[in-house]
């Protein structure tokens, strides 16, 4: 099987790369090589490829920034992703794409289902939205996993910046109004990976996939809060700075983000009886494999 892992700079990419080895022969390109911003080139290279699967870790990713960057964000996260969905459908190849808590307003009081209504409240929101529906419609056998407050410790993520700011301030303020689960990418490749790998030995990749076609929600289990995140992250890794915790009003930032983003993972379970572990071991993982 070959895969093919898009964006390979990215922190989740990272992972998928380590996991994913084993299941194929991975091909993995960065923006360099493969900028979803050029179609007619990322074209010629699948046609060279030729993957059987395309594991889409590329995305705009900078939520504030894409408030004044909305086309940018448009292209990368919704215009590129559907591509890469009608050139699977045409060519017998399978598709595993990442999207978004913020697809939704945040508004619920219970964590979220596939199936419930979205209203993205951002400009990055509307615009992964707008990549599922585009995914969705072209019928190809495409799983995409939405995901939430990702981190690790590669790339640009609240763990790292915490961890920074924490040897550098005396004081840090963290937004404690807003839920969400904290997770690892550790956790989101090593589940991508399991789903792989209970593909029947005579099934082409494709052929699996197409019988699970849809949306799944993918995080580490139960939430907390940012402040709740960040004191966890300092009872591990003991730092300068004092926490304070702040309310959202307190904080105000170009791209609205929602109050409550827990997201149900009953689906994947039924479906491929995978449970992501608890967001807090998650994190004792990520933090034990980097000492
Ligand atoms: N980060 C989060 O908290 C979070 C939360 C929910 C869902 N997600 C989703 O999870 C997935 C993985 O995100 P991540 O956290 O790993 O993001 P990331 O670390 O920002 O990685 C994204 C990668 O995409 C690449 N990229 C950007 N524009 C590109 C283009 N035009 N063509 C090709 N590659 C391009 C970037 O390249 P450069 O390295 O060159 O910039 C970067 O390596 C995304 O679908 C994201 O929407 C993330």
């Amino acid at each position: 099987m070959k895969i093919l892992i898009t964006g390979a700079n990215g922190q989740l990419a990272t992972s998928l790369i380590a996991h994913l080895a084993p299941l194929g022969s991975v091909v993995a390109l960065t923006r360099q090589d493969f900028d979803l911003c050029h179609w007619e080139e990322c074209f010629a290279t699948l046609n060279k490829l030729q993957p059987d699967l395309i594991v889409n870790a590329a995305a705009y990713t900078a939520v504030d920034r894409a408030e004044n960057e909305r086309d940018l964000a448009f292209q990368i996260n919704a215009i590129a992703p559907t591509r890469l969905a009608q050139y699977c459908h045409n060519n017998h190849c399978a598709l595993i794409h990442y999207s978004t808590d913020y697809v939704f307003n945040g508004q619920k009081n219970t964590p979220y289902l596939e199936q419930d209504p979205t209203e993205p409240i951002n400009i990055y929101g509307q615009s992964k939205r707008q990549g599922e529906i585009g995914i969705l419609e072209s019928n190809c056998a495409a799983l995409i996993f939405r995901t939430s407050w990702v981190y690790s410790l590669v790339g640009h993520n609240f763990l790292k910046t915490m961890l920074k700011l924490g040897m550098e301030r005396d004081e840090l303020r963290i937004i404690d109004d807003q839920r969400g689960s904290p997770t690892s990418t550790e956790s989101i490749a090593r589940a991508t990976a399991l789903i792989l790998s209970k593909k029947p030995t005579h099934l082409p990749i494709v052929d699996y996939l197409a019988q699970y076609r849809g949306i799944y929600h993918m995080t580490n289990q139960s939430d907390t809060t940012w402040y709740g995140f960040a004191q966890a992250i300092f009872a591990l890794r003991p730092a300068r700075a004092q926490l304070t915790a702040i309310s959202t009003e307190q904080y105000p930032t170009p791209a609205k983000r929602p109050a409550m983003s827990c997201l149900d993972n009953s689906k994947l379970k039924q479906t491929f009886d995978i449970t992501l572990p608890h967001w807090h071991d998650a994190l004792i993982a990520c933090l034990t494999q980097s000492s």
